[in-house]
């Protein structure tokens, strides 16, 4: 840049301050990952992140569609950031807000329709371009950009800061592959993240790189359909998953590897193989099928049957014994009868799952599902959802207390809430308790467990202090 000779002196202004962003996360994991590059971003714009709303001269919601409360969360907290703007409106800090993630691409200006204090809407793939539009809409006038870019984002967001990713902790996520064409019929995610697009294994690798350089020894792939990720590899060989986790098995310093979230129809041989190949990746597969009726599989557009799926889960754990399955579930899609439901069930106990997710039908507008005319009533849903949770709960638990005077390997993540306890993570994702001092945070050591609880174990002896 050239200087300038003989400018006059500037009055100190709001601008010499330096500038403060707060990020609100909501919904999955890849919103996660999306806060942490849209922080980068805005860093290298001047911005430092702050742990306080009060704080920020920009607040941002990232925000979640995929069911009806997760939208309306999003309104009823603007509503209250709304009367913190108020009140800073003619001070020297006025207050920027925006609206990013997957509501702001499903509702676009419909947003500052409902909420006039939003000075900014952007969809998730023009993150890139955020410190330009903030500054755009500081000056006043609200900027909604939801045009999916035609260049990728990915070639612009900045790369992970060493800095910054150490402060971070020593597990980190990394999207490979985002949207979907899956269309299924009770979904926005198509509508939301766009059609599926894999990042290049090059730019993967190298940001993988980059984060095992700044000490982060676990690192989980991330995409809506993450198995569904290809990508050309070295010379014309073209790769999938499977191949790419080959690949970064091999950077020095990873420990574990993990990604989410699968799509049965995906899972092929070589991934499957992997999990006997590769020692670093761990024995944990999140393998959402939604519902145990082939007649609701259908009317969901899952593309398989209930029976296809457990074949298949057969073949993985043929292939790796002890890897732990989890999944997601839907009660209440429309049509689905007690017998439909009781064939969740049925599934549900010949899977028997370490963990899973389970939810009430959300109809969604502009998906196929919210048309049905067969939707079921809420205290149906409310009274299968119950059941259904009562027994994944139970098979939690039965998971975890078979684990009690067993040995494990657990990776120190962070300070727990008592002096002298790290929480860490086993090979299969459970949350353990160890006591160690926090300057072995990073390390992987060998525990015994002696205690199981619904969501955590506990570990008192290290076996190899
Ligand atoms: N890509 C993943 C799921 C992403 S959404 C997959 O294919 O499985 C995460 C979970 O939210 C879904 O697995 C589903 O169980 C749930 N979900 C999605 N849409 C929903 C809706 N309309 N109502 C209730 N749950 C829903
Ligand atoms: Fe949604 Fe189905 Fe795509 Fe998963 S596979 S993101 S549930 S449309
Ligand atoms: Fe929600 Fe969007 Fe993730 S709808 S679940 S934040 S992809």
């Amino acid at each position: 840049m050239p200087t300038t000779v003989g400018t006059r002196p500037q009055p100190i202004s709001q601008h010499s301050r330096p500038k403060t962003v707060y990020i609100k996360t909501y919904g999955c994991q890849m919103n996660v990952y999306d806060s942490i590059r849209m922080n980068d971003a805005l860093a290298k714009d001047g911005y430092s992140e702050v742990s306080n709303m009060e704080d920020a001269d920009l607040v941002l919601l990232n925000t979640c569609h995929i069911r009806e409360k997760a939208a309306e969360k999003v309104y009823s907290e603007l509503g209250r950031i709304r009367k913190l703007k108020n009140r800073r409106k003619h001070t020297m800090r006025p207050l920027t807000l925006g609206v990013t993630g997957c509501v702001a691409q499903a509702e676009g200006e419909e947003i500052i329709r409902r909420e006039p204090a939003v000075d900014l809407v952007v969809g998730p793939q023009t993150y890139h371009r955020l410190p330009d539009i903030v500054a755009r809409a500081s000056n006043g006038s609200a900027v909604v950009e939801t045009e999916y870019a035609v260049e990728d984002k990915f070639d612009y967001l900045p790369a992970p800061d060493s800095k910054r990713t150490r402060s971070r902790g020593v597990t980190a996520f990394l999207t490979v592959q985002e949207g979907c064409d899956k269309f299924c019929t009770f979904c926005v995610v198509p509508y939301t993240r766009g059609t599926e697009v894999s990042r290049s294994a090059r730019q993967i690798i190298n940001e993988a790189k980059a984060l095992c350089d700044a000490g982060v020894r676990e690192i989980t792939l991330l995409g809506q359909n993450v198995n569904a990720w290809h990508g050309d590899g070295i010379g014309d060989e073209e790769w999938g998953l499977g191949r790419l986790l080959q690949e970064l098995s091999q950077i020095s310093g990873l420990a574990r590897l993990r990604y989410v979230t699968s799509h049965p129809r995906d899972m092929d041989e070589a991934l499957i193989a992997a999990h006997r190949e590769i020692d670093i990746l761990m024995p944990y597969l999140h393998l959402p099928v939604q519902a145990g009726s082939d007649a609701i599989l259908k009317a969901m557009n899952r593309k398989h049957t209930a029976a296809e799926y457990i074949s298949l889960i057969k073949r993985i754990r043929q292939t790796r014994p002890d890897i732990a399955l989890s999944g997601d579930f839907i009660v209440g899609f429309p049509g689905e009868t007690d017998a439909d439901f009781e064939a969740t069930l049925d599934l549900v106990d010949k899977v028997e799952y370490a963990q899973a997710y389970s939810f009430k039908y959300s109809p969604r507008p502009g998906t196929p599902g919210a048309d049905l005319e067969n939707q079921v009533e809420e205290a149906v849903k409310s009274e299968r959802l119950a059941r259904l949770q009562a027994l994944l709960n139970q098979q939690q638990v039965n998971f975890n207390q078979s684990f009690v005077g067993k040995s494990m390997d657990v990776l120190l993540e962070k300070p727990g809430r008592e002096d002298g306890q790290i929480i860490g993570r086993s090979p299969w994702l459970q949350s353990v308790i160890v006591d160690a001092s926090s300057g072995r945070i990073g390390d992987i050591i060998k525990v015994e467990i002696t205690e199981a609880g619904p969501n955590s174990l506990q570990a008192v002896r290290s076996l190899d202090a």
